[in-house]
């Protein structure tokens, strides 16, 4: 494999937004990177056998005691792992629930991408579906975004939309959502590994070249960002 570009991927649970990266790589989707490796902060998480499978580097990265020096340890202990896999270009938030501090965002500033659920700005946080059925919106959805030291809070790269069902309760909602991360994520990673994403303050804007359209299968009643 000549010249590939490479991912790390941080999740700490389930790793269904992984694995669409993963899949995206070895349908060609995505075609001018792979994932090199896979860390997480919990030693069961589903995510590293997905990585695992995938032939990617898995590895479990336990968060620190407060006396042997906490997160700014732990963070050290993750980009250390990132290092040793060698030639990561892009750094991806795929469920991760640790808060990152300046040391770590500083770190890969403008290579370090998350995946939110919920249309940002609104229903930052850890449950976005259920926020935004709470909040009583009509329309709901996900985003990609570029990781600043605010949380939930950096430049948007790609939203998709769904609508709110009258009957959704939280777990078809956050369904439905999760379908469309599935799609604009590793979108999202694509047009990064294709250079096609540049950074104008608060504005990415993402330069002309092929679409998804029509190679993946929409969601039903989604409504995809321009990129896509
Ligand atoms: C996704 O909804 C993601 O947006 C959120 O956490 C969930 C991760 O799911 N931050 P999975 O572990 O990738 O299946």
């Amino acid at each position: 494999m000549v010249d590939k570009k490479g991912i790390a991927v941080l999740a700490s649970g389930r790793g269904s937004d992984l694995q669409s990266i993963l899949d995206a790589v070895s349908s060609g989707l995505i075609a001018t990177g792979e994932v090199r490796i896979v860390v997480s902060d919990r030693p069961d998480a589903p995510a590293l056998d997905r990585g695992r499978r995938h032939g990617a580097e898995a590895v479990h990265v336990a968060p620190v005691a407060k006396a042997e020096g906490g997160r700014a340890q732990n963070e050290r202990d993750v980009m250390a792992a990132i290092d040793a896999a060698g030639g990561v270009d892009l750094v991806v938030l795929a469920g991760y629930m640790r808060l990152l501090s300046p040391l770590f965002v500083d770190a890969y500033h403008d290579r370090l991408i998350n995946i939110h659920p919920a249309l940002l700005p609104a229903f930052k946080g850890v449950d976005g579906p259920g926020d935004a059925l709470r909040y009583g919106v009509k329309v709901a959805g996900c985003t990609t975004h570029f990781v600043d030291h605010e949380m939930d809070a950096g430049p948007v790269i790609l939203q998709g939309a769904v609508l709110v069902h009258p009957d959704d309760d939280r777990d078809a909602l956050a369904a439905r959502i999760l379908a469309l991360e599935h799609q604009i994520l590793p979108r999202t990673v694509d047009l990064f590994l294709q250079d096609r994403l540049t950074r104008d303050g608060r504005l990415v804007r993402v330069a002309d070249g092929d679409t998804w359209h029509g190679r993946v299968d929409p969601v039903p009643e989604a409504l995809y960002p321009y990129g896509f």
